[in-house]
């Protein structure tokens, strides 16, 4: 089994851990070209994030910058913190066709009952982007 894939107290992976311990890309940007707040009804939980956005060489939008403020469970941390190494430095439209799935494959699984923090991530990105592209 790969390390990533190793269970940590019978739930989380290793990787969702290590990620939650250690997130990367925590904090907000100032003067955010997007920025997305999503909250999961449910569990209370809240996830914030902020992106900048310049143009490449092809004149394409693409992220630049992006950070998040999550409060939230384990899972809610680990898959944002995910979500922006995932996404920064893809175009908006590259960006956009990440899924709760590539986020879940990335932090080695997650337990059916937090498939749901996932969905917290992707759907902050779409409400940045919708915000960046509504600011335009
Ligand atoms: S329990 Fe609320 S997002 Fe995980």
């Amino acid at each position: 089994m790969a390390k990533n894939n190793k269970i940590c107290g019978g739930l989380y992976t290793e990787k969702v851990m290590e990620t939650f311990k250690n997130p990367h890309n925590y904090g907000r940007i100032k003067n955010a070209d997007g920025i997305g707040k999503v909250g999961n009804p449910v569990c209370g939980d809240v996830m914030w994030l902020y992106i900048k956005v310049a143009q490449n060489k092809k004149k394409e939008d693409f992220i630049k910058d992006i950070k998040f403020e999550t409060f939230g469970c384990v899972a809610a941390i680990s898959t944002s913190s995910i979500i922006t190494d995932l996404v920064k430095g893809k175009t908006i439209k590259d960006a956009l066709k990440v899924t709760k799935d590539n986020i879940v494959e990335s932090l080695g699984g997650l337990p059916k009952i937090k498939y749901h923090c996932s969905v917290l991530a992707v759907d902050a990105l779409k409400e940045a982007i919708k915000d960046y592209n509504a600011k335009k």
